[in-house]
């Protein structure tokens, strides 16, 4: 008979210094199912799974995979008892090519030497089967994120995983790409695999997920099957209260014209031909596919990249932003898409993430006042709901959401008058996006602009004042966001130009 669950988790607690992670968890995996782990930052998902998967030791509880009591002390062990992790911040070794990768440490030999031969029909039969579409000789530092994350698909299945985990898989993938791994996890599926999935984009758990359990705060909230539920009951559990709205009602007007954009491109002509006026307190979305150069206009802007030609006006002047550093005098700010990578410093306090960009304001004649400086953070911590016991934990331990909350928290400290968001809710719990997006309210209501680009077509519908496209480089239109439809926008993101 088969057994009612592939995996139990039972009563699992886990403390760090000065946090309670996980306070008696339960989880219980069917068998060839997916089992959707959702919760708000910091709830405890990604802790759960790196005990499971003897990253971490628990300090209570007991894990039962296929009706055998289990205790993992290294990734090496898990994934020898059919315990795989795709994680969300992949760390192959980028020198290495596809199919050393995937079978590290377990190379098939022949006379003493490796068996390349078999290695590739080996990879290949693999991928083959899962449909995935990647050279087994290519180096792995050439591949896309989401063709990494299928060679540690493949790699699981190499290992013959009956439980895959896989922790926020499409935050960084194409519509696309989320496509074809869907694809790939029905086969795993129907290999009678169970995958543990985690992620903030409600449509897709629901989608996906044949069950869902919510936690909270480290604690169990609730398991159901994903057929019985709806988006507002997942975040009303994930949030502990009724959300009846996810964007905030934007109370202020724009007002005159705070930047101008004429003609710009960049000087790789990556982009061209991109006219807009950006008014005060008003929130200006740039929607467009992936590739469509959304990012390379916001880091044309603000200096990452050289300008070609074009100009623009800050309240009527010309401005140079030659450098960040330039755009930042002239009352720029930008949060950038890879700010996991780029942005953080990992062994080093949120505090000092935080205030890094602005310790000028903080120093009084050559010397840091740590007061001001505390103030300022605590009261972004406050705001932000920042999940941490200080502003003195390494950044290193908060939960992947938080991370990015910090971050943007240190672009918010520099008081900008422009503010460029590059995607600044990836990754975000919905609770934390709506405290996003009222403080972007009521930035914009101090006289604040905002430019923000992003791919959930939602989110700039219910935020943004108006919306300009961009498709292969160009822009394709600019809209009222109050009377366009997301077919127009659509319509506009895939016009050929
Ligand atoms: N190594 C660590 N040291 C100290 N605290 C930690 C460590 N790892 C996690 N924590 C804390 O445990 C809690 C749970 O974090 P976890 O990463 O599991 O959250 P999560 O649910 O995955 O959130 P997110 O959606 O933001 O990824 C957080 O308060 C986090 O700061
Ligand atoms: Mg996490």
């Amino acid at each position: 008979m088969e057994k009612e669950y592939i995996l139990e988790m039972k009563h699992i607690s886990k403390v760090f210094p000065g946090v309670k992670a996980l306070d008696d968890v339960k989880l219980q995996v069917r068998p060839g199912t997916v089992h959707s782990l959702m919760g708000e930052n910091g709830a405890g998902k990604s802790t759960l799974m790196k005990c499971l998967f003897g990253i971490y030791s628990i300090d209570e509880g007991e894990i039962i995979l296929d009706g055998r009591k289990v205790l993992f002390s290294s990734p090496a062990e898990a994934l020898e008892n059919y315990v795989s992790m795709v994680h969300q911040e992949l760390n192959q070794v980028p020198e290495q090519n596809v199919m050393e990768n995937l079978w590290l440490g377990r190379y098939p030999m022949k006379g003493g030497l490796i068996d390349n031969k078999k290695m590739y029909e080996d990879t290949m039969k693999i991928f083959r089967d899962l449909d995935i579409d990647v050279d087994p000789r290519a180096k792995v530092g050439s591949l896309s994120v989401s063709q990494k994350q299928m060679i540690e698909i493949g790699k699981a299945v190499s290992y013959n995983a009956k439980i895959i985990v896989m922790d926020e898989p499409t935050s960084s993938l194409t519509e696309k790409e989320v496509e074809h791994l869907f694809r790939i996890i029905h086969k795993l599926i129907e290999k009678k695999s169970s995958v543990i999935y985690i992620s903030h984009k409600m449509e897709e758990i629901l989608r996906i997920s044949d069950d869902v359990t919510v936690m909270r705060d480290g604690k169990w909230i609730s398991t159901r099957p994903a057929s019985e539920l709806t988006i507002d009951e997942i975040i009303k559990m994930m949030v502990g209260r009724e959300m009846t709205e996810r964007y905030p009602q934007k109370e202020t007007k724009p007002g005159e014209v705070l930047m101008e954009v004429r003609d710009l491109s960049s000087a790789s002509k990556d982009f061209s031909g991109v006219n807009f006026e950006l008014h005060k307190g008003e929130i200006l979305g740039v929607a467009g596919l992936v590739g469509s150069k959304r990012t390379e206009l916001l880091e044309t802007i603000f200096g990452l990249r050289a300008k070609g030609s074009g100009q623009i006006l800050v309240e009527g002047k010309e401005i140079h932003n030659k450098s960040p550093r330039e755009a930042m005098k002239n009352g720029f700010a930008m949060l950038t898409e890879e700010r996991r990578k780029d942005g953080i410093f990992a062994g080093l306090s949120v505090s000092f993430n935080m205030a890094i960009d602005n310790l000028d304001c903080y120093t009084r004649h050559g010397l840091l006042n740590d007061k001001l400086m505390k103030a300022d953070v605590d009261k972004m911590i406050q705001e932000f709901k920042i999940k941490t016991p200080s502003g003195s934990q390494k950044i290193g331990n908060l939960s992947g959401g938080n991370q990015q909350k910090v971050i943007l928290g240190r672009w918010l400290l520099t008081r900008p008058t422009i503010l460029l968001l590059d995607e600044p809710t990836r990754g975000i719990d919905v609770g934390a996006k709506y405290e996003i997006y009222q403080l972007i309210n009521q930035l914009v209501a101090e006289g604040k602009g905002i430019i923000i680009v992003s791919s959930e077509m939602p989110e700039l519908l219910g935020i943004c004042d108006r919306i300009l496209v961009m498709s292969n480089g160009h822009q394709t239109g600019i809209f009222d966001a109050k009377d366009v439809t997301q077919e127009q926008i659509m319509q506009a993101s895939a016009k050929c130009v």
